[in-house]
Formats: structure tokens, sequence, C-alpha cells
């Protein structure tokens, strides 16, 4: 047995759940009259009701003794000053610098990195400047119009969930696309919708080497040059690049004084603070992209100041865990009731699952408990008409995070009443469910015949008891929209420290990249394909045919 299970907070636990058993939400707050208002957490204009858990006050208690048995804070005050806590690849894991504010002191090796990261955000926000006033230009001399992020994974997921969340503060004027998949049914169609006189292409990538960003860049690059007469003089007004590579940058053919960098201890996933915001900081403007700076710098001081037992993250972290490895919950969703939030789940699911997806522990043994869920969701109430049923009446358990914002940007009032009596609705439907008796009392009140209504209860009744959690921002402004996806960032954290993993790094995404290069040599050549196992053998020499053909 591992440390982990083997340790006291985490037996008692066990113990506790075969207590509590299937104890309804609904009679808790029978016995804990106090739970709404105590199980309330409210920062800056962000809140978390997490009354409607299977979580009792002894519940808490134990799951903040195992937080503190795992040295959370110790761990998070480690992670905020610096030290390389992502051990595999010996680096620090330090995002909340990038939000962290010109006036502090943050120290790598004995070096002030807020120096580096206050240099690039001002090279940021000129360039940003620039573009909107019109200083910058094309090539022909037009005023760039058109963004267009070339990049995948967290130098794509990010920065377009965001635009999508704060398209209300978008710069009139200024369209955003995104283009991420090699598949070009991704890049042609915003190929064939733009100019190429007003279009500013830019490249994000971390590493400059992901196959699907260079190629498509690489596309982007040949458009674009085609387009202008093939002068390779064009490139330089329509590219800038993103990235902690700048030699690799340079051989792309882009030049260095239009390269924004970031730096190896910034992950992927938690990039989108750093130059890897600057479509978004296009899109959306300099003061909007600072201000969603600032709501993330005011998640980390909530995280790093409030006790644990008041602390957002560290509630949700723990809770989450409950459930994965207490109550075999095996998924987790998200469901934001904002339509603009839709590619926010998308987010969400790589900062969790490309987190927290490892099996074995910072010491490499392989752990004896589940670690990081499926994340999965979509937006209400879109959601309500497609997989609620399963959460509803399935047989899995699925805890879910319901987010609901208060003030709309729009003037239909109406709609947003029914949205909001939507959320409250359901996590009362989900929480109380519907006894086969009471069905039954409902059937036979309505006139149906005692064997029809007995027939018919069962279909009817919901078991309830499924744990919700109740988000609600004030606005979706680029304040609490950088307080949201910090939020979610430290939450993953919480879990990461208490199983004991690696977060920062994702071994587990290589395999499948190394064996695309044997499969892209395959279907280039001309002999016969043997290299594989007879089903890839034969898959390949399909795709070849049809490739050739
Ligand atoms: O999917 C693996 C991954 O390395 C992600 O962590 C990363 O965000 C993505 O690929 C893109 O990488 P890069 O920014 O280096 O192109």
């Amino acid at each position: 047995m591992s440390d982990l299970t083997s340790s006291g907070a985490w037996t008692s636990l066990a113990a506790h759940r075969d207590v509590l058993g299937e104890q309804k939400i609904s009679d808790l707050f029978q016995s804990e009259p106090d739970r709404a208002t105590r199980m309330w957490i409210e920062n800056k204009g962000l809140a978390l009701d997490y009354s409607k858990n299977r979580a009792s006050a002894e519940t808490m208690r134990l799951l903040f003794a195992l937080a503190r048995a795992r040295k959370l804070e110790e761990w998070r005050d480690r992670m905020f000053e610096g030290e390389p806590i992502n051990g595999t690849e010996h680096r620090a894991v330090l995002h909340s610098a990038l939000r962290a504010g010109s006036d502090q002191i943050i120290k790598i090796d004995g070096d002030n990195i807020m120096e580096l990261v206050t240099a690039e955000l001002d090279r940021m926000k000129n360039f940003v400047h620039a573009v909107h006033e019109g200083r910058w230009r094309g090539y022909s001399g037009k005023p760039i119009d058109t963004i267009v992020n070339i990049g995948i994974g967290g130098s794509h997921l990010g920065p377009q969930a965001a635009m999508e969340a704060l398209s209300a503060h978008a710069v009139p004027g200024i369209r955003t696309h995104f283009v991420s998949n090699v598949d070009a049914h991704d890049m042609a169609p915003v190929l064939a919708g733009i100019d190429p006189e007003t279009v500013l292409f830019v490249i994000a990538s971390k590493t400059f080497t992901t196959q699907e960003t260079m190629t498509n860049a690489m596309t982007a690059r040949r458009w674009l040059v085609a387009k202008m007469g093939g002068d390779e003089g064009a490139v330089a007004h329509h590219f800038v690049a993103l990235s902690t590579n700048a030699r690799a940058v340079a051989d792309f053919g882009i030049d260095s004084r239009n390269v924004f960098h970031f730096w190896d201890w910034v992950g992927g996933r938690y990039s989108l603070w750093s130059a890897i915001g600057l479509s978004l900081a296009l899109g959306i403007g300099w003061e909007n992209f600072s201000q969603m700076l600032a709501g993330g710098r005011a998640m980390d001081r909530h995280f790093q100041a409030a006790p644990l037992e008041r602390n957002m993250p560290v509630v949700m972290g723990l809770l989450g865990l409950w459930y994965s490895n207490f109550m075999g919950a095996e998924t987790y969703a998200v469901l934001p009731y904002d339509q603009r939030l839709d590619r926010f789940v998308d987010h969400l699911q790589q900062l969790d699952m490309e987190s927290n997806g490892k099996r074995v522990n910072r010491e490499g043994a392989p752990v004896d408990y589940t670690t990081g869920p499926v994340i999965w969701g979509r937006t209400g109430t879109n959601g309500q008409h497609a997989f609620y049923q399963l959460i509803h009446q399935g047989t899995r358990l699925i805890p879910a995070d319901f987010i609901a914002i208060l003030k709309a940007d729009h003037d239909h009032l109406d709609h947003h009443r029914i949205l909001l009596s939507n959320v409250l609705a359901q996590t009362e439907a989900l929480m109380i469910g519907k006894s086969t008796d009471k069905v039954l009392a409902d059937l036979l009140a309505q006139g149906l015949s005692k064997e029809e209504a007995a027939l018919l209860a069962p279909h009817k009744s919901f078991p309830g008891n499924i744990p919700t959690n109740s988000l609600l921002l004030d606005r979706l402004d680029p304040f609490h929209f950088g307080q949201l996806l910090a939020l979610y960032e430290h939450k993953v954290f919480v879990q990461g420290v208490i199983w004991n993993i690696n977060s920062f790094d994702q071994w587990g995404v290589e395999l499948g990249k190394v064996l695309a290069k044997t499969t892209l040599a395959d279907l280039s050549g001309t002999g016969p394909i043997t290299g594989h196992d007879p089903s890839t053998n034969h898959l390949a020499m399909i795709m070849r045919q049809a490739l050739d053909g």
C-alpha cells in the first residue's frame, strides 16, 4: 500500500465513507441547518456554494486533515516561490508570476524573473497598441484587421476559450480566427475568407516543433507569399511568433523582433497568461487582457492566503477527490450556463486531464488509487436536452460544477431569468430526486389505475443525491474570467499534491508523436508496408492507395 492509502487521514476517510453511506444531501440540510451559509465562499465577485455535496461537516474536517497531512500548504508555497516542483523536467511552475504584477520579486536560481515578465508584457502591450492604432501595417500598407492564431493544445485552447468567453469585450473591427488541427479542413476555410493584405498570423508554440502547428504555419506562409506575388518580404509584416524556442523561430524565418517570449517554467496548458495570450490581447485589447491577469492574481492571493477551510480551490479539489477516490466517480462534469463558456470546458479538459492523467507518483512508483477523472461537459441548457438524462437516472455517479453568471451582457432579461431558473432547477432536482412512492402517488392522483401507475413509477422516479457545486460570477468580464480560470488551475494543483503526482509534465502524449513519424514515412513511401502489426499494415496500405490514387 502506498503512503497515501495507508495514511491515517486516508483510512479515516474510508471509514467515514462507510458510515456516511448513502446519506442524503437533503437530510444533511436538516441535521446541519447552517450548511447554505457555512458552505459558501466568496472572493471578489466569484462565489462557490458547495452545500449540495455528499459531505457533512465531519467529511470536510477529514478532507482538510488529509490536505494538511499531505503538506498542501507547503507545496503551494513552494510552487509560488519558484522551487523546481516539476521534478521530471527540473522546472519551476510559475504561471502565477505572469500575473503577479511588476512590484513583485520572484526568483529562480537567484534571478528575479519579474524583470523578464514585465519587459515582455510591455512589448506585448506596445505591439497590441501599434496594431490597434494602425501603426503596425501589412506589407501593402493597410492596417491589420484579422488575427489568425495557429497553435494547438495549450497554445490554442486557452486563447480560443478566453476569446469566446470575452466576446462582449472584443475590439471593434478586429476579427480573430483560431486554427489548430493539422486537418486542412480547419485551415482551408479560414484562408478562403481572409484578406492577405490585412491579416496577421500569430504562430503560437512553446517548443516551435509541434507537427500540427509547424505544418499549418508553413501552409499559411506559402499562401501569403503566393498572394503577395512570391515576395518573401511580406512575411515580416504578417507573421509573429510566441515561443520559448528562439532558434527554431529564426529557422522558420520570422524576424527576431516579431517574437514574443516566454519561459520553460510556464506549462503549455497554463500559458494563456504569457505571450501565448497575444491573440487574445489583440482580440480584446490590452486593458481587458490586463484585467484578466488581475483576476488570476486575485485568485492566487485567495489561494495563498485563505485558510484551507475557506479556500475555494482547496475545497473544490478535495471534494473532487472525495468522489473519485472514495465514491467511485470516474468522471466530472463542468456545466456552464453561458453560451460563451462552451469552449472553456474544452480548455479545462486539457488543463485537468493532461495535468493529472498520471499513473505513477513523483517517485515513479505505480499509484494504488485513481488519479485525474475524465472531465467533460457542455453549456446549459443545451446539455439538459442531450446528456443530463444519464446524470439524473443513469447508473454512474457524476458530480458536476454548475457555473452561472449573474448579470448578462445582453438586454434580454427574460432569457436570462429562464437560464438562471434552469441552474436552480437542475441542481435542486439532482439533489432531491423523486422517490417511487411520490411518483406513484402523483400518478394515482392523475387518475391512472394502480397497475398502470406501478408499471410507470420506476421509470419516472429519480434517485437524486447527485452532488453539485454552484459557482456564481457577477459578470463574465475579463477579471472574473481570470479568477475562474485560475481557480480551476489551482484545483488541479491541489489534487496533484494529494495524489503525489507531477501535474506539470505530459510524457503520455509523446508515444503517439514518435510513431506518427514512422507512419508518415510509410504513407509517403512506395514499397510494401510491413513494419507494424497486421491491422496497422493493412490500414496504412489502404490509406496510401487513397492518397496516391
Ligand atoms: O499535447 C502536448 C502538448 O505538449 C501540450 O502540452 C502543449 O500545449 C501542446 O502540445 C502544444 O505544444 P507547443 O506549444 O509546444 O506547440
